[in-house]
Parts: C-alpha cells; sequence; structure tokens
C-alpha cells in the first residue's frame, strides 16, 4: 500500500503494515473540548496559539443548550463547546474533570461502516450513526467510547460543503490575530490508570485496527522519584498516533496519577503540534502569553554531544527552552506548555521533526524532572 496523503509537511516514511487498519482513517477531523467558558477559551486559542474562527452554533443558529466555537489553523481544528443551561451533561463533565478533550473525531470515508465494524469487535456505543443537513449538505456521524468519558467520532463528509459541519455557520470575528505556524496533531497522548494500559493497547489493536510501534517501560521514564508507562498506537497510515501512559511505581506520585487525580479519571494528557519552524513559532507563542516547561540551562552544555550535528543556533533553542533528541531516522525539536487550564491536566507539545519518527525518549528525564518541580510547587509530588 502506498501513501497517498498529499500533506507535504507530514512527509510520512512509514507504514504499518501489521496494522489491520479496516476502518481506514484518513485523519483526525477535529478535537472538542468541553470548558467552562467557550467565548473566552476561543479568544485564548486564537491570541495566544494563533488559531483562526471558522464556525460557530448556539443561541442564534438555533441550539438551545449549548455554544460551540470552531477554530482552525492549517490541518488542526478545535472546537470550544459550553453549556448554557444548569445540570446537563456537558457541566456534569466540566464539574467532574474541569476543562477537557471530550472528543476525538476521526476523518472517515464511511461513518456507518466505521461504527459496525468497532462495535462488531467489542467497542462500546455513544451514538448510533446519524445523518446531519443544512442547506450546504449532509454529513454523517458516529460515535464510539474510548478510555475514561473519551469519545471518538467518525465524520464522514465528502457530501458538505459548508464551513464545518452541519448546522454551523461561519463565524467571521474582526478579531483574527496572525496564525504561529501550527500545522497538523502530530500525536494525541492519553492517561489511564493503575494497570489499564495494556487494556487501551488492546482496544486499539483489535477494535480500531492499530498496531503497537514503540513500548517504554519504567526504567525508560523514570526519575529519582516518579515513573510511567506508555506504549505508541498507530493507525496504519500512521497519519493517527495514540500513546498511552499508566501511571509506574515511584518514591513520590507521578504527573500521570497528579493528572488523573484532578481530571477524576482518566483523559488525554495532551496534544502535539507539529510545525516547520518550532524557534518562530515558540517565540510567538511565548510572546503572546503561553507558558512551556523549561528545563536547566546545564541541559544544553552536553546537549549536541548527544544528539549531533542540527541545522539550528542552539542559542535561540536555549532562551526559549526548545529540547532536542535524534533516533536512527533524523532528530526532532519539541517543547511542552504548562497546563492550559488551573487543574494539573491538559498541556500541549510543540514538535518539529526533522526526520525523526520517535518521540523525545532522550528528553524524558530532563522533563519529567522539570515537571516534577511544578509538581513540589503545587504540593502535588
Ligand atoms: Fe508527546
Amino acid at each position: 500500500m502506498e501513501t497517498t496523503y498529499d500533506n507535504s509537511s507530514l512527509k510520512l516514511k512509514k507504514e504499518f503494515p501489521e496494522a489491520e487498519d479496516f476502518l481506514p482513517l484518513n485523519g483526525t477531523d477535529y478535537v472538542e473540548l468541553y470548558v467552562a467558558n467557550a467565548k473566552q477559551a476561543a479568544h485564548f486559542y486564537q491570541a495566544a496559539f494563533g488559531f483562526q474562527p471558522l464556525a460557530y452554533s448556539g443561541l442564534e443558529t438555533g441550539v438551545k443548550d449549548r455554544s460551540s466555537y470552531v477554530l482552525v489553523q492549517d490541518k488542526i481544528r478545535i472546537v470550544l463547546t459550553s453549556p448554557l443551561t444548569k445540570g446537563g451533561p456537558i457541566n456534569e463533565h466540566i464539574d467532574k474533570h474541569g476543562d477537557g478533550i471530550k472528543n476525538v473525531a476521526l476523518w472517515v470515508d464511511d461513518a456507518a461502516k466505521s461504527y459496525e465494524e468497532t462495535t462488531k469487535r467489542g467497542a462500546e456505543s455513544t451514538f448510533a450513526p446519524k445523518t446531519i443537513e443544512d442547506e450546504n449538505g449532509k454529513a454523517v456521524l458516529s460515535a464510539i467510547r474510548t478510555y475514561g468519558e473519551t469519545n471518538h467520532i467518525f465524520v464522514e463528509r465528502s457530501a458538505y460543503d459548508g464551513p464545518f459541519l452541519p448546522g454551523y455557520t461561519t463565524w467571521n470575528p474582526e478579531y483574527k490575530p496572525a496564525s504561529v505556524g501550527l500545522k497538523y496533531i502530530d500525536h494525541m497522548v492519553g492517561n489511564v490508570g493503575w494497570n489499564e494500559m495494556n487494556k487501551w493497547v488492546e482496544f486499539y489493536a483489535k477494535v480500531m485496527g492499530f498496531a503497537q510501534l514503540i513500548s517504554f517501560d519504567d526504567k525508560d521514564i523514570s526519575t529519582d522519584y516518579t515513573a510511567l508507562m506508555s506504549k505508541v498506537m498507530t493507525n496504519g497510515n500512521g497519519r493517527i498516533k495514540f500513546p498511552i501512559n499508566e501511571p509506574a511505581e515511584g518514591k513520590k506520585k507521578s504527573q500521570i496519577e497528579e493528572y488523573i487525580d484532578f481530571y477524576n479519571g482518566a483523559g488525554v494528557q495532551h496534544v502535539a503540534l507539529a510545525t516547520d519552524n518550532i524557534i518562530e513559532t515558540v517565540t510567538q507563542m511565548t510572546e503572546r502569553g503561553v507558558e512551556f516547561l523549561r528545563v536547566p540551562d546545564v541541559y544544553y552544555a552536553d546537549v549536541l554531544d548527544r544528539v549531533g550535528k542540527i541545522d539550528e543556533d542552539l542559542e535561540p533553542l536555549k532562551k526559549l527552552g526548545i529540547l532536542i533528541d535524534r533516533d536512527d531516522e533524523g532528530y526532532l525539536l519539541q517543547i511542552f506548555t504548562k497546563p492550559v487550564g488551573d487543574r494539573p491536566t491538559l498541556f500541549f507539545e510543540i514538535i518539529q521533526r526533522k526526520g525523526a519518527t520517535s518521540f523525545g525518549k532522550g528528553n524524558f528525564k530532563a522533563l519529567f524532572e522539570a515537571i516534577e518541580r511544578e509538581q513540589e510547587s503545587r504540593g502535588t509530588l
């Protein structure tokens, strides 16, 4: 099978024939967050992350119980949804989890078949296939549950030509800060509870037809104090990569446990967003108020001994706190935001791949020590 995806920035080198890939998935369609104040969250993702306004639904479009703002940056679409009334399922979700990712929507050619194939293999249904339409055409949606209270929505949109999905109107406010150069979702990581990683790895393998790419155990990912384990699942064309983390026994509380405590269960821990120019992207985001995790300057004293020659000057990377790692196929540059809300749960990674297809294993220790310092200040280590 040949890669036919036309996104040159993606540069997919690998395919994963061991993935059954019976759906198949074309890519991530959108990520929907349930948040307490979607209007203000939209301003944050516009101003700080450079997302562009795309579509809206709410009272003005005849929706009575929620408002949703859709933002876009190149191939990344996020939806921010807040309840308009009391006591409903969105309110309950926010009460329990805080702001967080509720739906990871996947773009498919046939949402009914995707639903049938996954539920047949044991997926729990969120909702059966339904056709929604407006004057711009129709789309078919179906959904299954994944870890925690998170869903995968299958989106079939070939017969739809509107701004986002039926029911949404174009959202075109005056305020449009420039993009920061984010291109596509590189991977999306789930945190699950003690001894649950293999259950969800099996879910992605059996129910979704994914293959396992890499496994990290607590020897790879541990500091003097905290530990975690991780396995990375990919679909057949490599466009969807879902690492799954579980806590491991350490001397102190790991960041995964802290997440599970504050999120009250499993959920999406971070979304990695790719850029072609991480120095420019992170400079912009820093100026716009995004806070990033910092490693000590000493990290940069010997990093080039570890990773070898890179195209970039070290100085701007050091100034911004960007981390570097190398694998057999090349190197990568990455940096992690602090949690984007008040609860220490969801955060973002910014990543630029220069050939490397891995996830920055060489940075885990420095990074987790930086996270431990943050946990210490929160009293949750
Ligand atoms: Fe990551």
